[in-house]
């Protein structure tokens, strides 16, 4: 089974897909941990993204998921990966074909043989379009950038408040506009507006959600 969870920036996904994919004993992949991957190996060599194509190839990036943890050519960046410049960069290398091509392609492959829950922006529209379950989560943008600056905080992140919102709204500028696999809600997705429920009352709705698919799936 495959569940898709697809939203804007700070939105809650890779918290509650920890939750759900935990409770429901599937393999969690973050995609957005994939695409900050590859950014970040492109900062460290000062690639920009119109270079991307022509060097893609030469770079012999390997990308490799290990529970929450991501290594980058066998180094464990998974903290590295959430630096704002990071934040910054992502998007834009996002929209580059030869970067989501090599990742979807990858992401794609996670998928043999293993139930899985998979959070990112075009999981149910263009990765997986046949996903069993499709959530998009979504959360004012006021709501989203609380959120992430809390967690920044908590990691010792100094931050401003006003810098998350602007690239939060500037990622989902980005993200929804780009020509390849935008970030959009898929036809048969259901919405889910965070904004005031609690992290427990998100989780509890999915899980009910997979419980009554699950259902259906054996009556058929
Ligand atoms: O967790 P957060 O909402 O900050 O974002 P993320 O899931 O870590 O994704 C970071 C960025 O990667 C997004 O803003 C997109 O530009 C890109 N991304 C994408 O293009 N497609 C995906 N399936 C996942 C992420």
């Amino acid at each position: 089974m495959i569940i898709a969870i697809d939203g804007p920036a700070g939105a809650g996904k890779s918290t509650i897909s920890k939750l759900v994919a935990s409770q429901l004993n599937f393999q969690y992949i973050d995609t957005g941990a994939m695409y900050r991957g590859v950014t970040l190996k492109c900062l460290r060599l000062h690639i920009q993204p119109d270079e991307v194509s022509r060097k893609i190839e030469s770079m012999q990036t390997e990308i490799r998921m290990d529970g929450e943890k991501i290594f980058l050519d066998g180094e464990d960046v998974s903290q590295e990966i959430r630096s704002i410049e990071v934040s910054q960069a992502v998007s834009a290398f996002s929209t580059i074909p030869a970067i989501r091509l090599f990742l979807v392609d990858l992401q794609r492959k996670m998928a043999v043989d293993q139930d899985i829950l998979v959070d990112g922006r075009d999981i149910g529209t263009y990765v997986f379009p046949h996903a069993e379950i499709k959530i998009f989560l979504t959360a004012d943008v006021d709501v989203r950038a609380k959120r992430r600056f809390l967690e920044m905080q908590e990691n010792g992140g100094s931050v401003s408040f006003e810098e998350i919102v602007a690239n939060i709204e500037s990622r989902d500028r980005i993200d929804s506009q780009r020509e390849m696999a935008p970030l959009k809600k898929a036809d048969d997705a259901i919405e889910v507006d965070t904004s005031s429920m609690s992290i427990a009352e998100v989780v509890a709705q999915i899980l009910s959600l997979v419980e009554t698919k699950q259902r259906e799936g054996m009556n058929h």
